[in-house]
């Protein structure tokens, strides 16, 4: 059998886990709100139409921010739309997604459902057909208090407090050509400088983030984070990674390495945001809102053409519904494992997203809402991976792949909370066909005994949750772990992601 050795110690702090780091994402896209989140004359529904199933579900997942409303629909939203009374809304037309949006549900409505879910709200400005004066407009109408036409329309609208929005995202993948509005990066970054600016004159206590790229793999890639931060790096606080993975060609082993790329991407925008700051002279640093990733079966997504066609603009069709295997739920945890391991510098990100869209809760209209594989490695890692990240000295046999190279077989991240004395190992098996035996030191942190494990994995690794079968898979205890003489010792079965939480012995 396989075997790997990591050496834990909680003065090997990587820096803090922000509670930001488990934040979601939704969007006005498919049926991600109607029929999603938002079904009136559903039997679960509450009294604003909200289904109450799927606000559960939401809770369990453990997401603290949420980024709204897109995406690529912002950048050709008008946030006006969306507020007011509902009878007077327009029904307007969603070029991103080919839809008709017909805003029944708004920023008040959203904000309400926010606080249902006992989630934050972050917002993304439109700088696609928009620009500085529709952006200062909206953060008016959102974050002043009253005595202004805009803050006394939200108050006429039903909410006399500010929504006090903290988190504000500068557009939306401008860098795309897919866009609404797509621009150079020099252009982008004069214009998002400008924004940037003139929010800030309105509220000083926002926190901006800047659109990085699409991808690591998009052409302007380095450039692009280089030059727009050349234009705003004195005036926003964070740059934006966006990145989506899966299995391609039946290539699962590299597949498995996805977050070898993520790894490799994050540390790429910290080298040229580290860059312009040398650069700049500036003694500031610039961190990453990772604001939108996922395993996305962007070659399967039903192509927006489809819904072509100068008379065919559906409401809430069913676009992007991914269904997730077991293998896609370890990439995945591997992907969270990524984040934890560079928290020193991703101080946000944002899963994408969250309700039938590449998502880890699916419902069906009228019927029930159930967890899709993803849905376990998100809600555990959220509710266990907190204090400090630590890292973690990995010495794993490799393996080859395709895209990557070597890879290690195990990927893993320790998290150690000063407060309670608790700490989180996550875990993952790469390999598809054998199980490893990990040891690890744990003799620094005293004491302690695993207080929980779950580990994810299936003989038959397509597993996925269903309608018909939505329990099929879920996360097991994990049998073999122990704690003897300082060193833990844990089986990951192949293709498997596992938590551990370890508290200290006789600790209540
Ligand atoms: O999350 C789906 C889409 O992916 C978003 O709208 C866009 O920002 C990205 O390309």
């Amino acid at each position: 059998m396989r075997s790997a050795h990591l050496a834990l110690d909680p003065d090997h702090t990587v820096g803090p886990i922000r509670r930001e780091l488990f934040g979601g994402f939704v969007e006005h896209l498919g049926r991600h709100i109607y029929d999603g989140i938002y079904e009136p004359g559903h039997p679960t529904a509450d009294a604003d139409g909200f289904r109450t199933d799927v606000i559960e579900l939401v809770k369990g997942l453990g997401v603290t921010t949420i980024r709204y409303p897109g995406g690529n629909f912002v950048s050709g939203f008008k946030w006006e739309d969306s507020v007011g009374p509902r009878e007077t809304r327009p029904r307007r037309l969603d070029l991103a997604w080919h839809s008709t949006e017909p805003n029944e549900v708004g920023l008040h409505e959203f904000a309400g459902w926010l606080e249902k879910v006992g989630s934050e709200l972050m917002l993304a400005v439109n700088l696609g057909t928009r620009g500085v004066a529709e952006a200062i407009e909206l953060l008016e109408y959102s974050n002043i208090p009253g005595g202004t036409e805009l803050s006394e329309r939200r108050i006429a609208n039903g909410r006399r407090e500010p929504f006090a929005v903290e988190m504000w995202c500068l557009g939306n993948e401008m860098d795309g050509p897919w866009q609404l509005g797509h621009r150079s990066a020099d252009d982008y970054g004069k214009l998002a400088a400008q924004t940037a600016k003139a929010m800030r004159m309105l509220d000083p206590s926002v926190r901006l983030v800047v659109c990085g790229s699409s991808s690591a793999h998009m052409p302007t890639f380095g450039e692009w984070e280089r030059v727009v931060l050349g234009h705003t790096y004195d005036d926003v606080d964070l740059i934006s990674c966006h990145a989506y993975y899966e299995e391609q060609d039946g290539d699962l082993g590299s597949f498995l390495a996805s977050a070898v790329d993520m790894d490799g991407f994050i540390e790429s925008v910290v080298a040229t945001a580290d860059h312009v700051r040398a650069v700049n002279g500036s003694t500031k640093r610039i961190d990453i809102s990772f604001d939108e990733w996922n395993v996305w079966y962007n070659s399967r997504f039903e192509q927006v053409d489809k819904l072509a066609g100068i008379g065919n603009w559906p409401v809430a069709p069913r676009l992007l519904e991914d269904v997730y295997t077991v293998a896609d739920a370890v990439v995945f945890g591997n992907l969270m494992i990524s984040l934890i391991k560079h928290a020193d510098r991703v101080a946000s990100a944002s899963l994408a997203q969250l309700v039938n869209v590449i998502a880890p809760i699916m419902t069906e209209p009228g019927g029930p809402a159930w967890r899709q594989t993803t849905y376990f490695p998100f809600a555990i890692t959220s509710r266990l991976a907190r204090g400090r990240a630590l890292r973690l000295a990995i010495d794993a046999p490799t393996y080859a792949t395709g895209r990557y190279g070597e890879v290690p077989l195990v990927d893993a991240v320790a998290t150690h909370d000063d407060e309670t004395g608790n700490s989180a190992l996550f875990l993952v098996n790469r390999s598809v066909d054998e199980e490893i035996t990990v040891r690890v030191g744990v003799q620094s942190l005293g004491d302690v005994q695993v207080v929980e494990s779950h580990t994810l994995a299936d003989a038959d690794v397509t597993a996925k949750n269903t309608l018909e079968h939505p329990d099929r898979v879920a996360p097991q205890r994990n049998t073999s772990v122990r704690v003897e003489d300082g060193v833990l010792t844990v089986t990951l079965p192949a293709v498997s992601w596992t938590a551990l939480a370890l508290g200290r012995r006789g600790a209540s």
